[in-house]
């Protein structure tokens, strides 16, 4: 198996079907970069072998797209075309966004437009919805890892912490995602302790639906002690806005877990305003 993927490498190299064009971005695991394929523009994400954080990433993010690529996931989630690996490097080859999500918010928020906002985030619901229907918590909700596609759908990326959640016998402990978009209870629990992966994606859309509509986070401070206290003080303050999406923000940024809605009971906004 290991040995036909570094042939087909070998053999893309030799009929020069891979150019890279440019750097698309960098994380701490790995990078992503912008590529003609096969004479198809395509995005290539690259982990290195020697890294082996990078390797838990890509193993998390390659069983999810496995779990997650039925039925009409090409609407909701990125298209993964192949993978390549070579000696030094494990790859991941996708479909080329246009933008990320944090782009279009800065963009858009220079001329707002609730309707825009409004049908963006009904795609975001609906997209995390499916993969949460398939029982797969993202746990890195944020701007960053959602992309525009042709007509501007929006699809999520970036599964490196993704997870089945609904496995009684190793349920989710491993503290992951990114501060400002993680939910007050993981900053409270006990080593070892599990928690519900699917309502930490609903608290972190909360946020991302916030910052859609206000172009800032709920809660933000300059330290991580200061955000920690935002985040379960739990105070936000709404610009003018639709009732209806004060009520979806409510709902996602609800602090007990008990009362915290699934993704499947939100609602959406775009049937009440039109
Ligand atoms: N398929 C893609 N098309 C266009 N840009 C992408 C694509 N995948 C990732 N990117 C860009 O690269 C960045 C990092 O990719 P991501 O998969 O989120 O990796 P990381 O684990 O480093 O966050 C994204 O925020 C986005 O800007
Ligand atoms: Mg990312």
């Amino acid at each position: 198996m290991e040995d036909d993927f570094i042939k087909k490498l070998n053999e893309a190299e030799k009929r020069d079907i891979i150019k890279i064009k440019n750097l698309l971005g960098k994380g701490a695991c790995s990078e992503v970069l912008h590529a003609k394929y096969d004479k198809k523009d395509v995005a290539i994400k690259l982990f290195k072998r020697k890294n082996k954080e990078a390797m838990l990433l890509y193993k998390n993010e390659l069983d999810a797209f496995k779990l997650l690529s039925q039925n009409n996931y090409a609407q909701f989630i990125v298209c993964l075309y192949d993978t390549l690996s070579t000696q030094r490097n494990l790859r991941l080859i996708m479909e080329l966004g246009k933008m990320t999500l944090r782009r279009k918010i800065s963009i858009m928020y220079k001329k707002f437009d609730i309707f825009e906002a409004t049908i963006i985030i009904e795609q975001i619901i609906k997209a995390v919805r499916f993969m949460h229907d398939r029982k797969i918590a993202h746990r890195d909700l944020k701007p960053e890892n959602m992309l525009f596609f042709q007509n501007n759908n929006i699809k999520i990326c970036d599964f490196g912490f993704a997870k089945p959640a609904n496995n009684i016998n190793r349920p989710l402990k491993t503290i992951c995602g990114t501060p400002p978009y993680m939910a007050p209870e993981l900053f409270r629990l006990r080593k070892n302790e599990p928690y519900n992966g699917l309502l930490i994606d609903v608290w972190a859309m909360g946020v991302l639906f916030f910052e859609i509509l206000h172009n800032r986070q709920p809660f933000q401070s300059t330290t991580l002690i200061g955000l920690k206290r935002s985040i379960s003080m739990n105070k936000y303050y709404f610009r003018p806005l639709p009732q209806i999406h004060k009520t979806l923000i409510n709902q996602c940024l609800t602090k007990s877990i008990y009362k915290r809605p699934y993704c499947n009971e939100l609602i959406i906004p775009v049937k009440k305003l039109s």
